[in-house]
């Protein structure tokens, strides 16, 4: 991040009375204002068709940044934000936006329902604010590969690609990037990192939250479109792209798009579709996803997903990509596991080997973040026995630090306007593709207890080897201790 403050533009929030807002928007909007890096002059402009005084909408910023801040709230700088902050009701059209507005430029970000999107932009055109307005979009962005390419179309008839800021909140979080620093930055790992050593990828995103309060959208959605499609997606193309000539944003993204250009449409065979039951996390009892509220009580959507991609390039031609990601599962863990292939020569059979499992480097995007490389040891001793050992960099311990909020990163550079780590139009287009064959044929669902890794047929998907989880003594930062409840299944 350029340690700067941006130029100055007004920030508006449309959508600023609703929950994306509360919990990430605003509270990251303190934060870099904390940090001296909101641009310096400008309105902070809270849009919503709400009737609200300026004072309900500063009093719900204060709510919001004391319950969400990662930093709190301090009295003397929330004194000096709250002075930006501007409330516009949007009830009757977008019309009034003009008035609160004090700068040529500005950030519009549409933190609504997706089904918001066409009316706002179009409204945007309307009252005359194209220009000079850069369009931050919320995901997910469209349903499925047809209407992704609507909204595309909607978004270029008010505003040219360069304007467009297409969020994916992964891309922002500081492991992710790291990724590209530790790809890229050193020349050992490189070196290893293709199919000659790589015998198969997998990307976890693991949640232990359910839906929470957003079962009616879920229902629409469901994991393949919330997390696959985009997080997932972006995830593996960071992992998996070419080397860019630079470090900038079009070098980056052209490698980026290349990687989801050679997946295949993943087929509805390779892939498992599962939806929690009732179960216990962290010795609490939760509910099925079926009886949250808003959820139907016959609902076949998906809160759980493995599958299995193949990448056709060079690189990476026969090494399987395995997903998977859910809901109510055991742990809330986010990770990157590279399993490497199998020395060429068994030297050690008939000396007391202990093999293992194969080495492997596990990516932590989180929590725990960091990067762990297990592998085989002697055991000391007369004897030759091998065992596997782990070797570990944490970002806690190595910066004393944990990384910032990914919405303060996103939003700072949608500010300078650098598309680094935003999704271009074609790359959105492809992700829809891939998944398309499985949204259109779905297979059935498979029930899952909460607390556990998820239906017993996602481990079809990881064979022939298996899932690394986070509660694999060898696979975690340092072992966590759990609860008894917590290690059933
Ligand atoms: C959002 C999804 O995009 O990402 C949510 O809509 C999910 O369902 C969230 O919980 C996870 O984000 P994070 O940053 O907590 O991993």
């Amino acid at each position: 991040m350029a340690l700067h403050a941006p130029r100055d533009q007004d920030i508006v929030v449309v959508g600023a009375t609703g929950d994306l807002a509360a919990r990430k928007l605003l509270p990251a909007l303190y934060n870099l204002s904390i940090e001296g890096l909101l641009p310096k002059q400008g309105a902070i402009v809270g849009a919503a068709p709400m009737d609200w005084s300026e004072q309900k909408f500063a009093d719900h910023v204060h709510h919001s940044i004391t319950e969400f801040s990662r930093t709190g709230l301090d009295a003397t700088a929330f004194a000096s934000f709250v002075k930006r902050l501007r409330y516009v009701d949007t009830t009757n059209g977008l019309e009034p936006l003009r008035a609160a507005l004090t700068r040529d430029r500005r950030l519009a970000y549409l933190a609504v329902p997706s089904s918001a999107f066409a009316s706002l932009i179009a409204g945007i055109g309307k009252v005359g604010l194209s220009e000079g307005t850069s369009i931050v979009i919320e995901k997910p962005f469209g349903h499925d590969l047809a209407t992704a390419r609507a909204l595309n179309a909607d978004l270029h008839a008010v505003f040219p690609e360069g304007q467009i800021f297409r969020i994916d909140h992964y891309l922002g979080k500081e492991t992710v990037q790291n990724l590209l620093v530790f790809r890229f930055g050193n020349s050992v790992f490189e070196r290893v990192w293709h199919r000659d050593a790589v015998a198969r990828v997998e990307i976890t995103v693991a949640e232990s939250i359910g839906v929470e309060h957003r079962g009616a959208f879920y229902e629409e959605t469901g994991a393949i479109r919330d997390i696959v499609q985009n997080h997932l997606f972006q995830l593996l193309s960071v992992v998996a792209m070419e080397p860019p000539t630079s470090f900038e944003a079009e070098a980056i993204r052209n490698e980026k798009v290349k990687v989801l250009n050679a997946i295949h449409p993943v087929e509805p065979r390779d892939v498992v579709r599962g939806q929690y039951a009732a179960g216990e996390i962290d010795g609490a009892e939760v509910d099925a996803y079926r009886d949250e509220d808003g959820v139907s009580k016959r609902s076949t959507t998906e809160t759980f997903a493995a599958l299995r991609l193949h990448i056709d390039t060079w690189r990476w031609s026969g090494v399987p990509f395995m997903l998977r990601t859910g809901k109510r599962l055991r742990d809330r863990d986010t990770r990157v596991v590279i399993v490497f292939r199998d020395a060429p020569l068994h030297l050690f059979a008939g000396t007391g080997v202990h093999h293992v499992d194969n080495d492997r480097l596990v990516v932590r995007v989180q929590p725990d973040e960091g990067i762990s490389f297990s592998f085989s040891a002697k055991q000391p001793g007369p004897e030759l026995r091998t065992q596997e050992v782990g070797m570990d960099f944490s970002y806690g311990t190595s910066f004393k630090t944990s990384p910032p909020e990914a919405y303060e990163r996103l939003l700072h550079d949608a500010f300078n306007d650098d598309h680094t780590l935003f999704i271009r139009e074609d790359e959105v287009e492809r992700g829809w593709a891939i998944v398309e064959p499985v949204l259109q044929n779905p297979p059935p669902i498979e029930f899952y207890d909460a607390g556990g890794w998820g239906p017993a047929s996602a481990d079809r998907i990881a064979r022939p080897g298996h899932w690394h989880n986070s509660d694999d003594p060898l696979d975690s930062a340092q072992p966590r201790h759990r609860s008894a409840a917590h290690k059933k299944s």
